[in-house]
């Protein structure tokens, strides 16, 4: 067998899509989560665990190689209401976790927030050095473990690696976490339900498909390079407006709902992904193409 692989919120949308690809790879993946999901992936070893309590943590860390850090407890659009939690909870327990992983020399690559972290910004598409401006404590709670990772990685010479995702989409997801306009329109389109836009529509992000997030976090479990820090996006714009365009043009009728603007959404967040493409060589999914496989699957899974 491979190394083994903990992902703490193992059982989420990225964890599973990311368990897949690891088993695939021939390495040894335990998810650390709640509860054991009703669909398990074939080879995935389940420890049912609660990331606050030390002692769990500290059990699900032994002989273990590599961590992958997926869980969040507030969302974008909750994060206003539930800021404290953010800071109390996720911020002290993951300030906690990377003291515990640096002494047991344990790699660890924590999932932040290309989509929030940076807030809106004059330059697109947005570079990893680009100064983080969070418009919600969604993201500043990223922005704060992000620092306090860099802090470590400076004080105890370690890498810990930070994947500031974009706005990924596909199997698995689910809209009603918080996030994810995709996984809504189709869903919505497909039960002929209205799909609710907060705004004119014409807020752009960087959507991008979950098996080349996966892929790319791949990559990064064996990255021994200068930076910590990664932009993992598809580099290109893409409106809610046009979202429903390529649904029509898919032959949908996706039927469409204009809600007011809310704060905690940025306009514009196209992330530059050159940093990640230097060392992840393979061609992207384009939306198209993602779209359609994602439409087929939710299809062929009745969901
Ligand atoms: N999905 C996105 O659009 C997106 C984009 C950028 C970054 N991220 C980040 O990636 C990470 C994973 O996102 P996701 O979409 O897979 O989330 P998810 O909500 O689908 O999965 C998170 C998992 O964490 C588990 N969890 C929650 N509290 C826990 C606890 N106390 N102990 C153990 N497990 C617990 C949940 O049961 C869930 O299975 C999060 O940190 C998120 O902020 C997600």
């Amino acid at each position: 067998m491979g190394k083994r692989v903990l992902i703490i919120g193992g059982a989420g949308f990225i964890g599973t899509n990311l368990s897949k690809h690891l088993i695939k790879s021939n390495m040894e993946v335990f998810c650390f989560d709640m509860s054991v999901p009703a669909k398990k992936v074939e080879g995935v070893r389940y420890i049912c665990g609660d990331f606050f309590d030390d002692y769990s943590l500290m059990e699900a860390l032994e002989g273990i190689d590599y961590v992958v850090h997926a869980l969040s407890t507030v969302n974008p659009g909750n994060s206003n209401e539930k800021y404290l939690q953010g800071y109390e909870r996720d911020f002290i327990q993951t300030t906690k976790l990377c003291k515990m992983i640096i002494d047991k020399k344990i790699r660890m690559i924590f999932l932040s927030s290309g989509g929030t972290v940076y807030g809106n910004q004059e330059i697109q598409p947005i570079s990893e050095d680009a100064l983080p401006r969070p418009i919600n404590h969604y993201g500043n709670v990223k922005l704060c473990i992000e620092n306090t990772i860099r802090t470590f990685n400076y004080q105890a010479h370690t890498k810990i690696l930070i994947a500031r995702i974009s706005n990924p989409y596909g199997p698995g997801q689910d809209f009603n976490k918080g996030v994810g306009f995709i996984d809504a329109a189709l869903k919505k389109t497909i039960k002929e339900e209205k799909i609710e836009i907060w705004g004119d529509g014409n807020n752009i992000r960087d959507y991008i498909y979950i098996d080349d997030v996966c892929r790319m976090l791949m990559v990064l479990f064996t990255y021994n390079g200068e930076f910590d820090t990664f932009n993992l996006s598809s580099n290109v714009g893409t409106s809610q407006r046009d979202i429903i365009e390529m649904l029509q043009e898919m032959g949908l009728k996706p039927q469409v709902e204009y809600l007011s603007a809310r704060s905690v959404d940025a306009k514009k967040i196209i992330l530059n992904n050159g940093r990640i493409m230097s060392v992840h060589k393979n061609a992207l999914i384009p939306i198209r193409d993602g779209l359609r496989e994602y439409y087929d699957w939710l299809l062929q899974k009745k969901i």
